[in-house]
């Protein structure tokens, strides 16, 4: 079903064009563990069942949960699933999502990934975001080299403009960004249409505005017309709007799974496009 709007390149990797943000099965506010562990271990499974095989975590995630129960829940790993994890924020408290380039926090980072998923190398590795108190180049001149380490196999980024997504492919090979995009917020639509050029994969975070989309009534009348959810209809718009997207949307919820990657099915009219802007 994921694989029904076709599939995708990351670096030398091919994955089926919709994917699975898993950060939403960890506890309230991304903190702590799910109350019900066996349930996010059920919902990780069934994504697989379904055909996911781009998995988007983090390192912050919990900090270290949603790592943790991805490896609880999937390993040994099926052949093909890219588990792309991210590195570079620190998690203070719940409501803190602090920036650390530091090349000493990223080579941790990393290690810690790696141990947590249980894997020699990290498919896609993607820098959660730039710290403004490091040299941008310093903290991709780290991850570059854990790359030529074997450590990483691709490296991406996330919450960069155009010009740092320019800069890091001055040090390193990117191949994917990963921004905040969707219906509502097209804000990145510079980066986006930056990686449409170099033929590089653009994720877009929050691809259903946290939920927030889906009060759209535009999407609404869409969706009751063609016999779909908001929900899928903001999918179907993420899909049909470029070719280097690669939705992950979240949910901790096997229905909401479901429910988003029948999306993939769903190809919006001329009409549609036009209506939705
Ligand atoms: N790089 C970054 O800085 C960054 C930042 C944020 C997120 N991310 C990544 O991007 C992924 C996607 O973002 P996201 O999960 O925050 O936001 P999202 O996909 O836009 O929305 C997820 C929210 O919408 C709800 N939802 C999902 N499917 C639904 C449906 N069919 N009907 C109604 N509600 C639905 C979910 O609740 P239920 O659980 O109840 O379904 C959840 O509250 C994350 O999982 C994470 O991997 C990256």
């Amino acid at each position: 079903m994921p694989g029904a709007a076709g599939t995708i390149r990351v670096g030398d990797l091919r994955v089926n064009r919709m994917g699975y943000g898993a950060m939403r099965v960890c506890g309230p506010d991304v903190w702590g563990p799910p109350k019900d562990r066996a349930a996010a271990h059920r919902v990780l499974r069934r994504a697989v069942e379904l055909g996911v095989n781009f998995f988007d975590t983090a390192d912050s995630y919990g900090p270290h949960v949603n790592e943790e129960l991805i490896a609880e829940a999937l390993y040994p790993y099926p052949d093909g699933l890219v588990i792309a994890t991210k590195g570079g924020l620190l998690r203070p408290h719940r409501h803190a999502w602090d920036p650390d380039g530091r090349p000493i926090h990223l080579r941790g980072a990393l290690e810690g990934s790696l141990k947590r998923l249980k894997l020699e190398c990290i498919e896609l590795y993607q820098w959660h975001a730039p710290d403004p108190k490091v040299p941008f180049a310093e903290s991709v001149g780290a991850l570059a080299e854990m790359q030529r380490a074997g450590k990483i196999r691709h490296l991406g980024l996330s919450n960069v403009s155009v010009r740092q997504l320019a800069e890091a492919r001055r040090i390193a090979p990117i191949v994917s960004v990963q921004n905040r995009y969707n219906l509502e917020d097209r804000s990145a639509d510079d980066v986006l249409a930056e990686c449409e050029k170099l033929g590089i994969a653009f994720l877009p975070w929050f691809p259903l505005g946290a939920g927030g989309c889906l009060k759209s009534a535009k999407l609404k009348k869409i969706a009751a017309r063609l016999g779909a959810t908001a929900a899928q209809v903001a999918l179907a718009w993420l899909i049909a709007r470029s070719k280097a997207m690669l939705p992950i949307p979240g949910t901790a919820s096997s229905a909401h799974l479901e429910e988003n990657l029948a999306a993939a099915k769903i190809t919006l009219s001329a009409d549609d496009l036009a209506a939705l802007g």
